[in-house]
């Protein structure tokens, strides 16, 4: 999906000599465009929602008019075979040229069948079961009618009360492109969309979405230029080099300008830089919403300046419905610029084979079959399993063998609709399988003691008496606390990052039962646990873990898997931290020069690091690494990669999966580097007392970032190297990039 537009200056002049050139435009569409008007073009570019959204009634009669005269191009929030296949006969039959909808929806981890959350998804650090579970999520959406998702989000995110972080892959640019790569191929496949099981992804939200100022969503970013290519776009190149189809701009503004209307986003970088040749599709309204930051003085000069600046699709603004054609006319908007988005949303419709047949994702049959399938539920309880994130453990976890009588208490222990978190698509509680129903076939009768406690919020107390009697009477206490689904996502912000409602109340009384306490975190954001990691003898970050996340937690209980996760961002101790991240600069005063001196960069009343750092996560075994090798001291510019090599023991007595991570450190550069980042990672599996030599190879593009003379590149120099199980990584190495 890339074409050479470098010769294209300036960019729409001579957009249309090059479309049929193009790779990247089907050889069917200049006929077709030839043959639309100025308003059927238009309408290619419109993208409405069905009315119907979520959860009302379905008013069809709203959009038929603008169905009929060609005037929407593309719906999100209608799925199922059946429900699209009435929508796609009313565009289709009734309008002049007959192009079918492309029918989009946020599938963000999983459709039917629901995935842990991505942040979850991401703590596997398994780039295999992730790239499955969007296979799968591909597949069940596709089924039930759909052509795209909103998806992967792939916004960098070093602040936890941005609620959002919940739908990325957490604080790492290098993680980020991994994860990136690796749902992009699970969702289009090989990136020909010509398979009937596939989707076409859209990388979201370009750009910076994620360094919203003070953790609030949809509020300011301000980042340099140098933070914008090192961090947040990554992520985004490498979903463009896996073939993403599509990309969304965010909501925000980026250093004074919506990214809606960012030339600089969406032609400099995007198009000339990145040769994308794909289309771009704005975000909610957000061409519309220019006007509120005040980069537009009304809707006609918000849909000239994004049409300008290379936004392609508006979703839900109403801009191009109203106002493009005449801007066309008018010559406020070259025509070229009109055909170049026309061409490539056509151009994906043809290559979906939606031309040939516009109802070939309408088959009711295919879709019941699909939804749900045994081996989809399994690859969700797999990735639950993966995902999940062991913090402490004094050793009550796994539960031993003659345990007798669990108390499972909390509000998240039976909660079947939070357990699927933030964008649950069409996932249902009903297809949820809770902890409290994992537990039941595991103890069965009197054996599991439920009782919830409290709820996640609100000031009720009157059910910590039967909790308590709970844990009295058992012999563990399993505690399910953290966020619900409505408290991590879109809009969900939060200043405190404490447990809510009662729930560290409920706790405290637990705790005086005098039973050992397993806290099961069920969140989509790290929460703090400072204050409460005394109260209790193991924490397992399970997340919102999706429809298989009760049976997948009850494995790790039992012992059945070994917690294998480990965190994708820094977890603070106070919010004062944030925002908080590994891959920080020095400063000139790390540490005190003298002792007594107090002028270095600290908090008076936190230490500067994190609760738990990057990388981190414990297993029911441990391991050890050793004979750290650099195949040479010396790694040339235009050589060879440098290998690296490291010992890792399994030195428990059980079978367990290790993250390896390797980090660089760059230690003089033309501007100032970061004291590490990572640079490689592995997740290997180990038999007790197996060892293995892991190998990784880095290059110097590695190594590149972006100059003090704004290229982007690497400069020769001392490196130094850190092998471990996460961020803190003792074992180190150097060379010189000659
Ligand atoms: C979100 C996007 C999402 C879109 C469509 C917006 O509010 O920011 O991530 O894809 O809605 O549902």
């Amino acid at each position: 999906m890339r074409r050479r537009l470098s010769l294209v200056v300036p960019l729409f002049v001579c957009v249309t000599s090059v479309l049929a050139a193009s790779p990247d435009i089907d050889p069917r569409v200049p006929a077709l465009l030839a043959r639309l008007t100025l308003e059927e073009k238009v309408g290619q570019l419109v993208q409405l929602s069905s009315r119907a959204d979520m959860t009302g009634p379905v008013e069809k009669s709203s959009l038929t008019p603008q169905l009929q005269a060609g005037g929407v191009g593309s719906m999100l929030n209608v799925s199922g075979a059946a429900e699209t296949r009435r929508w796609q006969q009313a565009a289709v039959a009734s309008s002049r040229h007959g192009i079918p909808l492309l029918f989009a929806l946020d599938v963000i981890h999983g459709y039917r069948t629901i995935f842990p959350i991505p942040l979850a998804a991401a703590a596997s650090w398994d780039l295999a079961c992730i790239e499955e579970s969007e296979r799968i999520a591909a597949a069940e959406a596709a089924a039930a009618g759909l052509h795209w998702t909103f998806a992967p989000m792939i916004d960098i995110a070093r602040d936890a009360r941005w609620g959002r972080i919940a739908e990325g892959a957490g604080e790492d640019p290098f993680l980020g492109a991994a994860v990136a790569r690796a749902r992009v191929r699970g969702l289009q496949g090989d990136g020909r969309y010509t398979a009937p099981d596939r989707l076409l992804a859209c990388a979201k939200h370009f750009a910076a979405y994620g360094a919203a100022q003070a953790g609030r969503d949809y509020f300011t970013t301000d980042v340099t230029e140098r933070v914008l290519r090192e961090v947040y776009l990554p992520p985004f190149r490498a979903a463009l080099d896996a073939g993403v189809a599509t990309f969304m701009s965010g909501f925000n503004d980026l250093d004074g300008t919506p990214c809606s209307a960012s030339g600089f986003l969406l032609t400099d970088i995007l198009r000339r830089e990145w040769d994308f040749g794909g289309f771009v599709v704005s975000d909610w309204a957000s061409i519309r919403e220019m006007i509120q930051h005040g980069s537009a003085g009304d809707l006609r000069a918000a849909a000239q300046q994004a049409m300008l600046a290379g936004l392609d699709m508006d979703m839900e603004g109403g801009a191009y419905a109203a106002h493009l054609a005449e801007l066309v006319r008018s010559g406020a908007v070259p025509e070229a610029r009109l055909d170049a988005a026309v061409s490539a949303v056509l151009s994906a419709k043809f290559r979906l084979g939606l031309f040939d047949d516009p109802y070939r994702f309408n088959d009711e049959a295919r879709e019941s079959a699909t939804l749900l399938h045994p081996d989809h539920l399994a690859a969700a309880r797999d990735l639950a399993r993966r995902s999940c994130v062991l913090l402490k453990n004094t050793g009550v976890l796994p539960l031993a063998p003659e345990t007798r009588t669990v108390a499972l208490v909390g509000p998240l222990a039976d909660a079947p609709l939070h357990q699927l978190g933030a964008w649950r698509a069409r996932g249902r509680p009903e297809d949820t399988v809770t902890i409290r129903t994992a537990l039941a076939e595991i103890f069965p009768g009197e054996r599991l003691r439920y009782a919830p406690g409290c709820a996640v919020r609100g000031e009720d107390t009157t059910g910590f008496a039967a909790a308590r009697a709970a844990a009295e009477a058992a012999d563990v206490v399993l505690v399910a606390l953290g966020e619900d689904a409505d408290q991590s996502g879109e809009s969900t912000s939060r200043t405190s990052l404490d447990l809510s409602g009662p729930q560290v109340a409920l706790l405290r009384e637990l705790r005086a039962a005098g039973k050992p306490i397993v806290l099961l975190l069920l969140t989509g954001r790290p929460l703090l646990l400072e204050e409460i990691e005394s109260l209790v003898d193991a924490v397992l970050v399970a997340w919102h873990p999706g429809t298989m996340g009760g049976p997948a937690v009850a494995d790790l209980l039992t012992g059945a898997a070994n917690p294998s996760g480990r965190l994708p961002v820094s977890w603070p101790r106070r919010v004062g931290q944030l925002p908080l991240f590994y891959a920080h600069k020095n400063t000139g005063r790390p540490a005190p020069l003298d002792a007594g001196d107090r002028y270095y960069t600290r908090y008076l009343d936190a230490p500067n690091a994190p609760h738990f750092p990057f990388g981190f996560g414990l297993s029911y075994t441990t391991f050890a690494y050793d004979e750290l090798r650099l195949a040479s001291p010396t790694l040339r510019a235009d050589g060879p990669p440098l290998t690296v090599r490291v010992r890792v023991r399994n030195t428990g007595s059980r079978a367990g999966e290790e993250v390896v991570q390797l980090y660089v450190r760059d230690r003089v550069g033309s501007v100032t580097r970061p004291v590490r980042e990572l640079k490689g990672f592995a997740k290997i599996a180990l038999a007790p007392g197996e060892a293995r030599t892991v190998e990784f190879q880095i290059t110097p593009a590695d190594l590149a970032f972006w100059r003090a003379d704004r290229t982007w590149g690497p400069e020769p120099g001392q490196f130094d190297v850190f092998v471990g199980p996460d961020a803190t990584a003792e074992l180190s190495a150097s060379f010189r990039l000659e």
